[in-house]
């Protein structure tokens, strides 16, 4: 059983997320940045994992024009979600419907990964935000490893 992910990413944490997962994955994992390969082929690929980080609510828009140009294959396959976001309640969870209502409710797994916030990376406007909203000037990680590790379960990955 073959099985990608393909994520979109800002500045990283969604990117990490991959290969977190690739590197737990007991067979060959392919990882994608729907960015750089917008036109990637699924067709081989009988379980996908879609992963992307939310800015303002929103989705990295390459991966709502992925997820709607491929949405009759996706959902012959195997689907996970993931999301990096700061927000991991109610409003994390309905991020997970930004792929697409039918994407969301075919998926057998979906999990909020958390977040990372590289403070060096931002632009002005960010920063100023994250000063506001966060109250910290500064980087710092707070994935959900738990998360990670049952969405490869769930997608079985690991055996
Ligand atoms: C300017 C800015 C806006 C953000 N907006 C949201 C938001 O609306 N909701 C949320 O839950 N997290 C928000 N976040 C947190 C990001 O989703 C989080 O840092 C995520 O890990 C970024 O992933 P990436 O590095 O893969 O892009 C925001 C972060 C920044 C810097």
């Amino acid at each position: 059983m073959s099985a990608a992910v393909l994520y979109t990413t800002k500045y990283g944490a969604a990117a990490k997320c991959a290969a977190i997962l690739q590197e737990k994955a007991i067979k060959p994992l392919i990882v994608v940045n729907i960015k750089d390969n917008p036109h990637f082929d699924i067709q081989p690929y009988s379980k996908v994992i879609l992963g992307a980080s939310v800015y303002v609510e929103r989705i990295q828009r390459e991966m709502t024009s992925f997820c709607r140009r491929n949405e009759k294959q996706l959902l012959l396959k195997q689907i996970g979600l993931y999301i990096c976001s700061g927000d991991k309640g109610r409003a994390g969870r309905g991020y997970l419907k930004l792929f697409g209502k039918e994407i969301h409710s075919h998926a057998v797994s979906r999990k909020l990964f958390g977040s990372e916030i590289y403070w060096h990376k931002m632009n002005m406007v960010e920063k100023l935000a994250m000063r506001v909203i966060k109250k910290s000037t500064a980087s710092s990680s707070d994935l959900d490893m738990k998360a990670i590790q049952e969405l490869a379960v769930e997608m079985g990955l690991l055996n």
